[in-house]
């Protein structure tokens, strides 16, 4: 089946971080698939932008080379390459200095009616000298817009002042800050599956739903990035953005539309009902844990600590650190709703595998009217899988097959969009650069939705430093430290393993 595009307008992409590892992994690849699917228009440009002097030719170098990385045979296309080749330049230009900004005006200035997209993939220090130097050097139009990655701001004081220096240059709905998750194809299929069905709305609520967990499993340590890593941790990493995205979504009330507003408006209603966790409750409600050393499918690996003496130039055994690599949180939301039905969150690198899923579990039957030899009578559960294999299985009870009476077992409704629909599913980066261009914000954060969800973060952290308790070890390849197995235990549940 072959995916449909909407077209969007000519623009000018201008990539802050362009040398980056961002750039080469996401989005060099990210639009040369849109390119592919001929969703670039003719004349749009993407201009590369980093301080370090370089020509045209060794930045195409570059990004053939992330082509060749990122993008799999089945695509690679020799005429589409050259088109989008053509498509790409490179400037140097200094962040917190003049140099450079002459030149790179004068090479956007030719077009000043297009959509301008300024891509800030550069450390969240940069956002504002660059912001300041895009109005210095008047580059700011009506249609230009700013796209923010993570992190915004280390607490909520420090995303406050991000967000004012850049709203003294980009009015908010040309502020598109993104979370990828929310580009991801099964976090939107959330919301097709809520609000496109009859079926689900009138059982999501308290009344029917025993809890909900969700997962972000990685199965990478830190690697190359433990320097910044260990100045983040899991919880600023993961949980105050992605997290706590798909706890929105998946809690928040119908929106009147699905627009960025209506959307937006119901997201923070939930970051703003989220029970605080405070340091009388931080020891009951979270976990957060380290790895140390251990195996996983491709054998031996490393420890945090090592990983980060190893980026730090130190000796093994010479790094120390009390950064989480792991958290475990069971949240609640206060409203009619969901009052009463614990959200377990749990986020960890080097975990047994990669693996994202929501896992809904309904209240077991008010009643069974089936002899106790027909057996267990397992509650429903909806499992969301983000990745891999993007899907939703709604596990059911059911007869068994065949004469012997009434036997009943659990069974999948097991729906994988990749066998469903047999297209390649489209990187977040892909949906999020196009909807940037469209001028689309529906699946980007909204500034009073950050400072509400590092409202709920930073007593975390102050909790945990209140405490002074070190993250619990965990050993590599396994689920994360057994505490976080407890924090669901006491309450008689358990984390979801799929064992069909
Ligand atoms: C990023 C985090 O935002 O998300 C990384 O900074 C993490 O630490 C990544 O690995 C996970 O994204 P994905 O799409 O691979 O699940």
């Amino acid at each position: 089946m072959a995916s449909r595009t909407i077209e969007v307008s000519v623009f000018d992409l201008i990539v802050f971080g362009g040398t980056g590892d961002l750039a080469a992994r996401k989005l060099i690849p990210a639009l040369y698939h849109r390119d592919c699917a001929g969703q670039i228009p003719a004349g749009a440009r993407i201009i590369g932008v980093s301080r370090r002097a370089m020509t045209r030719d060794a930045y195409i170098a570059f990004v053939e080379k992330s082509l060749r990385d990122h993008v799999t045979d089945e695509v690679a296309d020799q005429d589409v390459q050259k088109r989008f080749l053509s498509r790409i330049s490179y400037h140097a230009a200094d962040a917190v200095s003049s140099e450079g900004w002459e030149e790179l005006s004068a090479a956007i200035a030719s077009e000043p009616e297009r959509v301008r997209a300024f891509y800030l993939a550069v450390g969240p220090d940069l956002f504002k000298p660059i912001c300041e130097h895009l109005a210095a050097f008047n580059l700011v139009t009506e249609q230009s817009r700013v796209v923010l990655e993570k992190p915004l701001g280390s607490d909520g004081a420090s995303a406050h002042e991000v967000n004012e220096a850049i709203g003294k240059v980009f009015r908010e709905p040309q502020v598109f800050r993104i979370d990828h998750y929310l580009g991801k194809e099964t976090v939107q299929n959330l919301m097709a599956m809520r609000f496109a069905n009859r079926m689900f709305e009138p059982i999501w609520n308290a009344m029917h739903i025993d809890h909900i967990q969700i997962t972000v499993a990685e199965d990478l340590g830190v690697g190359e990035r433990a320097g910044y890593y260990d100045t983040s941790g899991a919880l600023r990493d993961m949980v105050q953005n992605h997290m706590l995205q798909l706890l929105c979504l998946v809690s928040m009330e119908p929106p009147d539309k699905f627009d960025a507003d209506s959307v937006r408006d119901e997201k923070l209603k939930i970051l703003k009902a989220l029970s605080p966790i405070t340091p009388a409750n931080a020891g009951q409600l979270t976990v957060r844990g380290q790895y140390r050393a251990g195996a996983n499918a491709g054998g031996a690996v490393p420890g945090y600590l090592d990983e980060l003496a190893l980026a730090g130039g130190k000796a093994k055994g010479e790094a120390e650190s009390d950064t989480e690599t792991f958290v475990a949180i069971k949240a609640e939301i206060a409203n009619w709703r969901w009052a009463g039905v614990p959200f377990y969150l749990r986020t960890g690198k080097r975990l047994a595998e990669r693996l994202s899923e929501i896992v809904v579990t309904f209240r077991p039957i008010s009643h069974s009217i089936f002899a106790e030899s027909a057996g267990v009578i397992s509650p429903n559960r909806l499992v969301i899988r983000l990745q891999p294999d993007e899907g939703v299985t709604l596990q059911m009870m059911i007869k068994d097959p065949g004469p012997g009476g009434m036997r009943l077992r659990q069974m999948p409704l097991d729906m994988s969009f990749a066998k469903v629909f047999g297209v390649r599913n489209p990187d977040a980066y892909e949906r999020l650069l196009m909807d940037v261009m469209r001028g689309d914000q529906t699946l980007f954060m909204r500034r009073d939705e950050l400072a509400a969800a590092w409202r709920w973060i930073d007593p975390i952290r102050a909790a945990w430093a209140t405490g002074r308790e070190l993250p619990k070890v965990y050993t590599a390849g396994s689920w994360g430290p057994s505490a976080a197995i407890a924090l669901i235990e006491r309450d008689g549940r358990n984390w979801f393993e799929d064992v069909q």
